[in-house]
């Protein structure tokens, strides 16, 4: 028989040769490892857990990117380097870091390029974790805020522009207002940006990587929390930052050594996982929400349907020009609260949960869960209907949805 599969070599030992034999038990253990095979190259890299690398010599410590070694994971991890690379494909930036929550992502922006007495722009409704950290940290250490309404404004990118100041620093805003979808000028709001030579900042987490790349439309920043569809599993907290420019990126890394907000290789791992079925998966999802948000639409219980695919929605021409499908989000009004807490009180399948972005169908009702109490204490008078919903619809078969939804909405 000619099996010769090479038992693993231990590395220490192959060093020192007899001396380690004389060593004590304990000492061996402590010492021993396999030696990397010199071909390795997983098809799927691996979970590198270790938090710190061996060094040959100290030279190579020093050398450049340290001589392609990584040296302690708060700074720097395979694992994670890999998901960036992906996101980065994706996005078409210069370079993307990952964080270990999309609130990280975002505030890590915000206080690497605003300073006390910059001027930031930004939109209402925002999602309240970065509405709290607008009004309760940049506040705080002196950025001064102007919020621009979505929902209100006839003309977006135009408002924008008024609020523009001399100390004006950053313009930022999501793809897809939360909870009522709203879309804003998105191509003309990054065009007034570049004329004035303003950093923008897009959190386009609504409408998922695949649908949208900020950056390919003038966006300084792209950044997602990478806990909704990127990872796609409702398995994982984690955020993205892409850059367009190189300096903006090495300005960030340098940042997060110093903050410590890197992400575990753990969650980097199921990010990885999760962007190999993002197409699929958004593209399911996509069909799925707009045969659902048109079934809403006709039904005769709901009050408004809100979602960026359909013709009647106030930004689908704004969201039809920058997006390859609209995702997952749709937010729909059955009148009174007690309707809506009724209604998903009687669902089957659609699990009742905050959140978006996964396989499952989520939905939960805004104003008595996600943003009632924070809407009231919303600097920018931002409210929510009582009869609102938020849907996040899954990748289930789109009848079943509807039959979920359709046998809720006989009970009202
Ligand atoms: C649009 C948007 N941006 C950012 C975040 C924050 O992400 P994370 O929960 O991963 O910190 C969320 C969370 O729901 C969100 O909806």
């Amino acid at each position: 028989m000619s099996f010769n599969w090479p038992v693993g070599i231990n590395a220490t030992k192959e060093k020192l040769g007899e001396q380690f034999d004389n060593l004590h038990l304990d000492t061996r253990i402590s010492a021993s490892h396999a030696k990397p095979l010199s071909n390795i190259d997983p098809v799927v890299t691996p979970i590198y857990h270790s938090s710190t690398y061996r060094f040959k010599t100290v030279q190579q410590f020093n050398e450049h990117n340290h001589g392609s070694n990584f040296v302690y994971r708060r700074c720097g991890n395979p694992t994670t380097e890999n998901v960036e690379v992906v996101i980065n494909e994706i996005e078409k930036g210069a370079g993307t870091l990952v964080y270990n929550s999309g609130l990280a992502a975002i505030s890590a922006v915000f206080l690497e390029f605003l300073h006390s007495g910059a001027h930031l722009i930004t939109m209402a409704p925002i999602y309240s974790g970065t509405s709290s950290f607008i009004n309760e940290t940049l506040k705080r250490f002196g950025v001064e805020v102007t919020f621009v309404n979505v929902e209100t404004e006839t003309n977006f990118a135009d408002a924008i522009e008024k609020a523009i100041r001399p100390n004006t620093k950053m313009i930022y805003f999501e793809t897809i207002a939360n909870p009522s979808m709203a879309v804003p000028d998105i191509i003309g709001t990054l065009k007034i940006a570049k004329k004035h030579q303003i950093k923008s900042c897009v959190d386009a987490t609504f409408s998922s990587p695949y649908n949208i790349q900020p950056i390919t439309l003038g966006a300084d920043f792209s950044l997602h929390s990478c806990s909704k569809y990127i990872g796609g599993h409702t398995d994982v907290i984690a955020g993205c930052v892409t850059t367009k420019s190189y300096d903006d990126w090495k300005a960030l890394k340098l940042q997060q050594l110093t903050t410590g907000s890197s992400l575990s290789p753990y969650d980097a791992a199921l990010l990885t996982r999760g962007l190999k079925t993002l197409a699929l998966r958004v593209d399911r999802i996509s069909q799925n929400a707009q045969k659902i948000s048109e079934y809403l639409e006709a039904h005769q219980k709901v009050q408004q349907v809100f979602y960026p695919g359909l013709k009647s929605h106030p930004g689908h021409k704004f969201a039809a020009e920058t997006m390859k499908q609209f995702a997952g989000m749709i937010a729909f009004d059955l009148g009174t609260a007690q309707n809506a807490i009724n209604f998903i009180e009687s669902l089957h399948i659609i699990v009742h949960a905050v959140s978006l972005g996964g396989t499952e169908s989520l939905i939960e009702h805004p104003y008595s869960m996600s943003h009632g109490a924070q809407l009231l204490r919303d600097p920018t008078g931002a409210t929510v209907s009582p009869g609102l919903l938020r849907f996040s619809v899954g990748i289930e078969n789109v009848d079943d949805i509807i039959a979920d939804l359709e046998q809720s909405l006989n009970k009202l």
